[in-house]
């Protein structure tokens, strides 16, 4: 995509042979121009005042794509010319079509979402890393990294001793052949209230453990049973979100690398012991609490087993950038990590690229949820509520439709994910239907509205509109022109939400532009009597649909063609 940042930039640096780049900035206020760039920081420079220059640049700066410069109080404004900006945006999109903003890089981008625990069920908790980092990955996908979306399973830890000592002893009193992790969950409560009332039981829970991490054949056989009973089920979960990962790798293919993560640690002394604990003390990094690499029964835990999986992936992908997506109630668990990882014989390049991208927690209306307390909502419920829910709206305005289950599962799951991706993630969100639902609010379905009235506008013209029929003078009115700037903007907004790890970015781009085609819409018509009017608004309106949909794929939303 030509970047007009730089050809203000080349114009100015032709005067000054200073590059200005990183100075110029978007104006929001159309009517204040498009860019500005500030003479202030080549006051010092040049010797002259911000003012004097801005005056004296103004006058040579001279060029067709440019419609006039201003100077303004030390500011230079520019106002681009709107033909050519019409014309850049709109054949741009016709050489590229639905891969409009896509850029091709070399760098591999691991993004780390979802990571559900094994024989528990999957609640709304695990709904936002799930949704987060999907977003995540196919936003860096769309810009051309190598993207490997990862699911560290939490396949590991003591619980499994006690499931399998009570799958023993009741598991013949359950059908796992449906809904295997209720009845897992159930046999788990059982099996706790029998060991807080027996010591015998208790160690042979302790006993099994043991045996599964001696990879004793009987342990090992029920614990992958149990796992891929629960995988059976995410993954219907992941197959109704359109949830996909490039490697589902849970905790416990790591333990085997325990050693060699203490033996790199103990190499660089910074191991100790603490209350017969194996310890890495982090005072120094301006972390007060150690973090724990070895239990004192000399087992692994869930620090211990990431150290692995660092190490691992540094080797097996080579990666530039490892992104983890999990609630900001581990933001001490990764610092400790990362602080400890510094320790590990590893290039200073995979160390640099960790980052944490943590998120608020998901509350009801009510009030905050609980698993421990068992009023969890499932996931799988949450959404089907959304489907029926959003069914009975489109059947309300339009009773005809068909396909209409179709249609409703498109909204009903557009409306939980949107709203999931509208606030940066650190905020909390609490979970409503009614509002995620509004097709008159700043939400999914609002979005997919839109986009279904443009296919029906373009469907009722005759034939293909093509760029050939384009007059890109009738696009230079206020309100066309904001929306080529829009357009324009898609993949700097795509860079950004992937820099900043934030969706919301996209969501609120995807929002701005069904906002400025409403209005667009209302006052500008379409099918015009006018030829070159109307072919020049059904090519612009035929693109405004296609970056709608662009980037609420991006987002894991899917888009109607009617509703
Ligand atoms: N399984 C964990 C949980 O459900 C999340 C794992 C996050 N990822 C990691 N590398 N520690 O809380």
């Amino acid at each position: 995509m030509t970047d007009i940042k730089q050809i203000i930039s080349s114009l100015i640096e032709k005067e000054i042979n200073i590059d200005v780049y990183d100075y110029i900035k978007e104006i929001d206020d159309p009517s204040k121009g498009d860019y500005a760039f500030p003479c202030f920081s080549l006051s010092k420079e040049l010797h002259k005042s911000p003012v004097d220059i801005a005056n004296e640049l103004v006058d040579k700066i001279n060029d067709d794509r440019i419609e006039k410069i201003e100077s303004v109080n030390g500011y230079l404004n520019f106002f681009i010319n709107r033909e050519y900006l019409a014309k850049l945006v709109l054949s741009e999109y016709d050489k590229d079509k639905e891969n409009y903003g896509r850029e091709k890089h070399t760098e591999t981008v691991l993004i780390e979402y979802s990571s559900p625990n094994v024989c528990k069920p999957f609640h709304i908790g695990h709904m936002r890393t799930t949704l987060i980092g999907h977003a995540l990955y196919n936003i860096y996908k769309f810009l051309g990294y190598n993207t490997v979306g990862i699911n560290h399973l939490g396949d590991y830890g003591t619980q499994f001793g006690k499931l399998i000592e009570g799958y023993k002893l009741w598991g013949h009193e359950y059908d796992l052949s449906e809904n295997a992790i209720d009845k897992l969950v159930e046999i788990y409560v059982r099996i706790n209230d029998l060991c807080a009332n027996d010591e015998e039981v208790l160690e042979r829970c302790r006993e099994n453990f043991k045996k599964l991490e001696e990879k004793d054949p009987e342990c090992v056989a029920l614990w992958e049973k149990f796992k891929d009973l629960s995988l059976k089920e995410f993954n219907k979960t992941y197959d109704m979100l359109g949830i996909k990962f490039d490697s589902i790798r849970g905790e416990a293919a790591y333990v085997d690398s325990m050693d060699e993560v203490i033996d790199m640690l103990a190499k660089k002394n910074v191991l100790s012991v603490s209350e017969g604990a194996t310890i890495v003390d982090l005072t120094k990094e301006g972390i007060k609490a150690p973090c724990i690499v070895k239990k004192s029964d000399g087992t692994s835990i869930y620090a211990t087993r990431d150290l692995a999986a660092i190490l691992y992936r540094a080797r097996t992908y080579d990666y530039d950038k490892s992104i983890y997506v999990t609630g900001y109630e581990q933001e001490l668990h990764f610092k400790q990590v990362f602080a400890v990882a510094k320790y590990l014989d590893l290039d200073k390049k995979y160390i640099d690229g960790l980052e944490h991208a943590s998120y608020g927690l998901y509350s009801l209306k009510e009030g905050r949820m609980s698993t421990r307390k068992g009023n969890f909502i499932k996931l799988d419920d949450v959404i089907n509520e959304s489907i029926t829910k959003a069914k009975e709206i489109i059947l309300e305005k339009n009773p005809d439709l068909e396909d209409i289950d179709e249609t409703a599962k498109k909204v009903g799951i557009g409306a939980v994910v949107f709203s999931d991706l509208y606030n940066s993630r650190i905020k909390d969100e609490v979970f409503d239907l009614d509002t995620m639902l509004n097709f008159q609010g700043e939400t999914s379905p609002y979005i997919q509205y839109m986009y279904v009235r443009i296919q029906s506008i373009l469907n009722k013209t005759e034939g293909k509109v093509l760029i050939n029929d384009v007059s890109y003078d009738k696009l230079t009115d206020g309100l066309s022109y904001e929306l080529i700037k829009t357009l324009y903007d898609f993949n700097r907004i795509l860079n950004e939400a992937a820099k900043k790890k934030e969706p919301y970015i996209l969501s609120r781009y995807l929002i701005k532009l069904a906002n400025e085609y409403s209005s667009f819409y209302s006052n500008n018509k379409v099918l015009d009597d006018n030829d070159e009017i109307r072919k020049t608004r059904l090519y612009l309106i035929s693109m405004v649909g296609e970056i709608l949909k662009s980037g609420m794929n991006l987002l894991g939303i899917e888009m109607p063609n009617k509703m």
